[in-house]
């Protein structure tokens, strides 16, 4: 089997090669600046992958996505839509997401961000202190991380959670809100919103100032998911007012974020550069190689998305 690796830096080849040797001699797998036959490319590997490659590989079985989430292969306007995507589910990555969100979640709850702004004046003043069972949590998204999240919280004695999907969820813990018209509901008095939703034509920038005032005040924000969820604007808004009083994301409309963005030099926005939960190509590759011998079986691969719904 042949497959072709498309990112949008080109690294990182070699660890996926490294794997696949040890697993399978018979998988070749090509980087953009080798010497391939694009017609005889069964599978890709993508991330970001660029316009000008997709139609050109005539023979494409499957298109696997290199991270959890697909937005970045479902924007490339020349995708070939009849192929099927498939995305890496990793138990790695529901650990890496969950560390992320309870350090996020205890920065609030402790109000580390707030002591670390004092500490910055030299100002020595002990604050109110948050109760487990009255701090109130919402997860926008109960699917592979959101579910993954909500449960490390839960154990780490978060017991006031919330979670909102598009289909109700029966999760012990979690109190479930539904769809659009549950939204408003979902938000109302939150402490710290998690966003874990993928980036889609329905989610794009529902971080926006009108779900942060609903918020209880001073809510924190962790946004490990897209940028694009995010009106970033409405974000420096809602700090100005008070509806937050910190936020902790990973992910930005512009990556990586320009050397000018005025995130950077906010004091009350901790950023890190989309390392939340990152693909380890040790624990990964098992499960893609499985899809490529599926494929050569001619077996549907597993963990496919739905390209109508985006996810
Ligand atoms: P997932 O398993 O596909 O789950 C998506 C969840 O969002 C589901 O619960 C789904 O509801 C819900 N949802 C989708 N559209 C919705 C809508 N319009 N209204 C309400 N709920 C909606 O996704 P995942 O694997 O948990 O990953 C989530 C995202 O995390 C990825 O797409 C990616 O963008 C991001 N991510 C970031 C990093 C990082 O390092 N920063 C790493 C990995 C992933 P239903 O359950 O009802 O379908
Ligand atoms: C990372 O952002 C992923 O989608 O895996």
């Amino acid at each position: 089997m042949n497959i072709l690796y498309i990112t949008d830096t080109g690294r990182g080849i070699e660890h996926w090669r490294d794997e696949f040797a040890k697993a399978d001699s018979s998988l070749t797998i090509y980087g953009l600046d080798d010497s391939y036959d694009p017609l005889e490319i069964d599978v890709v590997l993508a991330w970001k992958p660029p316009s000008g490659i997709f139609p050109t590989l005539k023979n494409l079985k499957l298109t696997h996505s290199l991270g959890m989430g697909v937005d970045h292969i479902i924007k490339c306007p020349d995708l070939l839509r009849d192929v099927p995507i498939a995305r890496i589910i990793d138990t790695d990555m529901s650990v890496q997401m969950s560390e992320y969100s309870l350090y996020g979640t205890l920065t609030a709850f402790r109000k580390f961000h707030i002591y670390q702004k004092q500490q910055a004046q030299n100002e020595w003043r002990p604050r109110s202190r948050n109760f487990h069972e009255d701090f109130k949590i919402g997860i926008l998204g109960l699917g592979e991380l959101g579910s993954a999240v909500a449960a490390s919280l839960y154990q780490n004695g978060f017991t006031n959670l919330r979670g909102w999907s598009k289909s109700q969820k029966s999760i012990s813990g979690i109190q479930s809100f539904a769809g659009d018209e549950n939204l408003e509901e979902f938000a109302t008095g939150l402490d710290v919103l998690i966003c874990l939703l993928p980036l889609t034509k329905e989610t794009i920038h529902i971080l926006n100032l009108d779900l942060f005032a609903k918020l209880n005040e001073g809510a924190y924000l962790i946004n490990p998911a897209r940028g694009e969820h995010l009106v970033e604007e409405d974000l420096i808004t809602a700090l100005d007012k008070g509806y937050l009083s910190g936020a902790l994301l990973d992910v930005f409309t512009q990556e990586p974020l320009p050397e000018d963005h005025p995130f950077w030099q906010d004091s009350r926005i901790e950023l890190t550069p989309h390392i939340a939960a990152e693909t380890n190509p040790r624990t990964a590759s098992e499960q893609v190689i499985q899809n490529i011998q599926r494929v050569k079986e001619n077996l549907p691969a597993l963990n496919l998305i739905d390209l109508s719904k985006e996810y």
